[in-house]
């Protein structure tokens, strides 16, 4: 099955996919985007990834043409006409075809992409080892709460990452941990899951949501606050949260061991949790 993609309500083979030069997702990076998975071939938590879509379009005076049911209805289509056994869906809205000028107008008709190709999950053995980060400095614009295609900054922070052979990027903002470029972040201090606010500063993760209430349900306690740099390096546990990498205990941090340097019980216990409630 070749990749799938969708303009605009049409669907087409990913390789015959194309938008205007003038949309101004390319010219100004004007767009909001979600990326999902499926398990078990279904995707999982659509509804919350498209409440978020919805927000992301709604804070940029965006209009988003299609209601959830209607996304719903073209989701599973797309998942249906790719087959693979488990799929990465990336949907894209732009603010639409117009000549190059900064201002929009009301009157723009938003362009919609979506593509479906196939998700390859972690090796379970990166899981079960633990993952490398380092910090980078947060440079992101104040708003990033909103799912902008404008990633400039994460571009930039996980070509260090792969330039440094680690794992992720764990972003830092005047002294205090912010999130991963394409993660959230958590840490483990005394039994408690201490992680960033939502807020403008962090993407409301839809896994970092499901990850808090599984601790709640299972009487870890959760505390949101921005943890310091050096509170990071002292932690018990730290662990990554997002649709590619569900939970990943990170073991090192800037050549800096992680407790003891494996993954702790309740990143584990966690990452089993996790398992089940998408199982
Ligand atoms: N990124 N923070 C940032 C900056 C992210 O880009 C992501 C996900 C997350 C985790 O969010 P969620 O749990 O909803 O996936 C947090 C996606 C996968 C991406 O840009 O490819």
């Amino acid at each position: 099955m070749p990749d799938v993609a969708f303009i605009n309500g049409a669907f087409m083979p990913l390789a015959e996919a194309k938008v205007s030069i003038e949309d101004r997702g390319f010219q100004f990076g004007d767009g909001v985007y979600e990326v999902i998975r499926t398990y078990n071939g279904r995707p999982f938590a659509l509804e919350t990834h498209l409440a978020r879509l919805d927000r992301s379009a709604k804070a940029l005076d965006l209009t988003q043409p299609y209601s959830s049911v209607e996304w719903t209805a073209h989701v599973l289509e797309a998942i249906g006409r790719a087959a693979y056994p488990e799929a990465k869906i990336y949907i894209q809205v732009t603010r639409g075809v117009a000549p190059r000028d900064h201002a929009y107008s009301a009157e723009a008709t938003p362009t919609v992409v979506m593509t479906v190709r196939e998700f390859h999950p972690l090796d379970r053995s990166i899981q079960a080892a633990g993952v490398e980060a380092m910090t980078v400095e947060d440079i992101r614009w104040g708003r990033c709460d909103i799912k902008s295609v404008n990633l400039l900054a994460n571009v930039l922070a996980r070509q260090y990452v792969r330039q440094a052979g680690v794992f992720e990027a764990i972003l830092v903002k005047e002294g205090v941990i912010t999130e991963g470029a394409i993660s959230n972040v958590m840490v483990v201090q005394g039994g408690t899951v201490v992680t960033a606010p939502e807020g403008p500063r962090i993407l409301p993760g839809v896994t970092r949501a499901v990850v808090l209430n599984l601790a709640l349900s299972e009487g870890v306690p959760v505390e949101e606050r921005f943890l310091s740099q050096s509170e990071i390096y002292e932690a018990d546990e730290v662990f990554l949260t997002g649709t590619t990498v569900e939970v990943l205990p990170v073991v090192r941090i800037d050549g800096k061991v992680i407790g003891n340097g494996r993954p702790g019980p309740i990143a584990k216990r966690l990452a089993a949790s996790f398992t089940n409630r998408v199982a």
